[in-house]
């Protein structure tokens, strides 16, 4: 038997065939969110329990075969995919999908790594708490790919991104060994603290097995406000004000441009969202029942001065759940509306909060000069400087591009350019990928990736954990 077939029959014989996918059953693991990269494994692995996970990972070390952890497959920077080489084996965590204890009084809760968010959600609500992180892709997404994406989401603004929300967490190292660091303590100062490398590594450093969260009190009702406004300039008019006036009582905080909404309406003609198609922006706000006293009453008087300054148009207040759902509907469709309208170069980028205006503007004049067959649309957590800047192309306009890689590539250099000239980052939440791994090169300090690949080469010395992902060689 040659070493592929016997590290496929050692992994079969440890979790059973059954849970041993090969050839078409790997179909669904091996393509990415966006239907447009794939790869090629041996064998994609659902083991049951670390102990399994530890065996296959002892399996693949011994016979120097790379490993692709896999959890809900939402990444939108190639991170969850394996590449073409084919001599690999993903290992998809979804069996692990049992929450192991929730603790209102302790706040907090544990769980296996493959627990689908909204899961864990839900367990948080079931006990009067409340788990905060809230994205998208939340119906599939795993928790395991949240702590090793560190996803950002639409309640940053209050708590913080998914590393802020992990107390502790199980991983099994790429040789097989388990570490335990399963404890959920607010205060451990013993030396340099762990968990915080694999939050974020993006599974170049080991597999999250479990993971111990922090929970927080219910939040209640909530006011969703949807403001609309011409000029882009007069951004940080009213959400100065508003942050002063709300402060952590601010949820969430997302920007959405007019030419969004159009997109997401023509592809989700259902949503119902009342809007003026000719507005330019939209900001989207949540804010929570533990404002200061009388929400309605300071959103008029903060909102009322705005208007009258004619700094915005309109505000809507969402009039019941059911309105405050399809808004939220209409910012939580942004990506899936983009998968089916064209080609779009999405930019996750983040600048300090003050240069947004001038960010939007200058990455519009700049792209729109490069591209001119170009539409921009533009959704961003704005409340964390925040932006997903997207290019994009109508599929027509794209398929007629005949050097569709150097176009995009070009795309990515001048918005990139600009958020690096405001000292800010080509990645805000949604990580590097196989995607960014150039930009790594470009944009990042070499002090900095050198650090890295000292952790890299300390943990995963024969780069067998996602390789081609995240360090440039
Ligand atoms: P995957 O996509 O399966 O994997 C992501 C990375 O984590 C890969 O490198 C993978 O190898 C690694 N990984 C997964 N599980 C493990 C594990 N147990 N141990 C070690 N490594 C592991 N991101 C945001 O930050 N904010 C958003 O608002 C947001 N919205 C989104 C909306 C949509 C509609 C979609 C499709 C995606 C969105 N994302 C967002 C991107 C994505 O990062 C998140 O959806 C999520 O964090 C990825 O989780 P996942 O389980 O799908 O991980
Ligand atoms: C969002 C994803 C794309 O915020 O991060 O919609
Ligand atoms: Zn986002």
């Amino acid at each position: 038997m040659d070493v592929d077939n016997q590290v496929v029959a050692e992994i079969e014989a440890r979790l059973g065939a059954k849970f041993v996918r090969t050839g078409a059953d790997t179909e669904g693991f091996i393509e990415d969110f966006w239907g447009r990269a794939w790869g090629r494994t041996l064998c994609v692995a659902q083991p049951g329990s670390t102990d399994e996970v530890a065996a296959v990972m002892a399996i693949c070390h011994r016979h120097g075969i790379a490993v692709f952890p896999q959890g809900g497959n939402t990444s939108t920077c190639l991170g969850a995919v394996p590449d073409v080489g084919g001599r690999s084996v993903v290992l998809a965590l979804g069996r692990m999908n049992r929450i192991l204890s929730v603790d209102p009084v302790d706040g907090s809760l544990v769980a296996e790594a493959g627990c689908i968010l909204a899961d864990i959600q839900q367990a948080a609500s079931d006990v009067d708490r409340l788990f905060p992180l809230s994205l998208g892709a939340e119906g599939s997404c795993q928790i395991g790919g949240n702590v090793s994406t560190n996803a950002g989401g639409t309640s940053v603004l209050r708590y913080g991104n998914t590393r802020d929300l992990v107390l502790g967490m199980e991983v099994v190292l790429p040789d097989g060994r388990i570490w335990n660091g399963l404890r959920t303590l607010r205060k451990n100062n013993t030396g340099y603290d762990l968990k915080h490398l694999f939050i974020g590594a993006e599974g170049t450093l080991g597999v999250i097995t479990k993971v111990a969260l922090k929970l927080f009190p219910s939040l209640g009702p909530m006011t969703t406000v949807l403001i609309s406004f011409d000029d882009i300039a007069d951004l940080t008019s009213f959400t100065e004000p508003l942050r002063r006036s709300f402060d952590t009582a601010i949820i969430a905080m997302e920007l959405i441009s007019g030419s969004e909404v159009r997109i997401v309406n023509t592809i989700f003609p259902d949503l119902n969202v009342p809007y003026d198609p000719e507005t330019g922006w939209f900001l989207l706000v949540d804010i929570a029942s533990d404002a200061p006293a009388g929400v309605s009453d300071l959103l008029q008087e903060v909102l009322g001065a705005a208007m009258e300054a004619e700094k915005i148009l309109d505000v809507l207040v969402a009039a019941n759940e059911a309105q405050r759902a399809s808004i939220w509907r209409l910012r939580h469709s942004v990506t899936e509306a983009h998968k089916k309208y064209g080609m779009g170069m999405s930019h996750d980028i983040a600048i300090p909060i003050v240069e947004i205006p001038r960010f939007i503007q200058t990455a519009g004049s700049k792209v729109a000069a490069a591209f001119p067959e170009a539409e921009m649309a533009l959704v961003g957590h704005v409340g964390d400087g925040n932006l997903h800047y997207n290019v994009m192309f109508e599929m027509s306009v794209w398929n007629a591009i005949p050097d569709q890689m150097k176009t995009r590539k070009a795309v990515y250099k001048v918005v990139y350019d600009i958020a690096a000239s405001m000292n800010g980052t080509f990645s805000a939440e949604h990580g590097i990928g196989a995607l960014h791994v150039a930009e790594m090169k470009t944009y990042k300090p070499p002090i900095e990736l050198e650090i890295m690949r000292g952790i890299k080469s300390l943990l995963d010395p024969d780069n067998r954990m996602n390789p081609g992902r995240v360090l440039p060689l």
